[in-house]
């Protein structure tokens, strides 16, 4: 595996290569969802990218960032039993030469009010920079993200339209633990006690998903908001929305194509997931 630190000399060498590579951008922190990532790239193109960069200005809490958990040697680790082929390590220097307030608007539009956008101001802003800034830098033909962060995906679809960009989105399924918790390099962060306890969300999204034939909205979410307060897990939304737009909906429509999208706290980390619905 190549390890490039500098923009330059990464893409002098994807110019050499006969096809462009598949590429999995990351913040580190590697876990089994990145990897299958990485297998999907390698099934479907020549050569596979993996970057590792913890981006400062997708961070709207600054707690957050420090706290980022940093696992680089397992990271390089886990990439070469991948198979990953070049991982690119930039510095923050690299990537915001004239310092990080250097940022691009992206006319997001809607999808950058709501749920993740709404609650997080400035974070979809910062992931479109750097990873505008990564695409240009891999120029790939594939780029795979982790369906987990659902609305990250949608907002990428967007980019790339905004760009008017040929490379090609794929959204990978979303893996889980034991428990149900979705797989997040954040799940590092808590203890273990509240990583079993951190089940509970998953759960309550299947549960509402297994009667919503039978009941409305409203009273589901309400048993499973009291459900998560009773495991000591704080909601911050657990909305229904049209999957393809991110409408919020008031009730389930069996006509749409539908999705639950949560954030929840516990202690201080916080965590987010979704389940499709039809
Ligand atoms: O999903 C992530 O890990 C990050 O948001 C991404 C896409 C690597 C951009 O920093």
């Amino acid at each position: 595996m190549y390890i490039f630190k500098k923009t330059s000399e990464l893409q002098q060498y994807v110019k050499t290569l006969t096809s462009k590579p598949g590429f999995v951008p990351t913040m580190g922190a590697l876990h089994q969802g990145h990897i299958s990532l990485i297998h999907q790239s390698k099934q479907e193109n020549d050569l596979t990218v993996c970057s590792v960069f913890i981006n400062p200005t997708q961070f709207n809490d600054p707690k957050d960032f420090d706290k980022y958990p940093i696992t680089l040697a397992a990271d390089i680790e886990k990439l070469l039993n991948a198979g990953t082929d070049i991982l690119f390590l930039p510095s923050v220097e690299e990537m915001y030469p004239d310092g990080i307030q250097a940022q691009t608007n992206y006319p997001l539009g809607f999808i950058d009010t709501v749920l993740e956008g709404k609650f997080r101001p400035g974070h979809f802003q910062g992931v479109c920079t750097i990873v505008h800034k990564l695409l240009d830098a891999v120029t790939p033909a594939n780029l795979y993200m982790g369906e987990k962060d659902f609305q990250q995906c949608m907002v990428i679809k967007k980019l790339l339209s905004i760009l008017d960009s040929k490379i090609a989105l794929h959204t990978c399924a979303t893996l889980r633990e034991s428990n149900g918790l979705a797989m997040s390099s954040r799940n590092e962060r808590l203890l273990a006690e509240d990583r079993l306890r951190a089940g509970a969300i998953f759960e309550n999204l299947m549960m509402i998903k297994s009667i919503m034939k039978v009941q409305s909205f409203q009273s589901l979410q309400e048993k499973a908001l009291h459900a998560l307060i009773d495991k000591q897990i704080a909601p911050e939304y657990l909305l229904l929305c049209e999957a393809d737009t991110l409408v919020e909906l008031p009730d389930f429509d069996f006509e749409k194509k539908m999705a639950l999208l949560i954030a929840a706290k516990i202690g201080n980390v916080r965590l987010i997931d979704n389940l499709r619905l039809n």
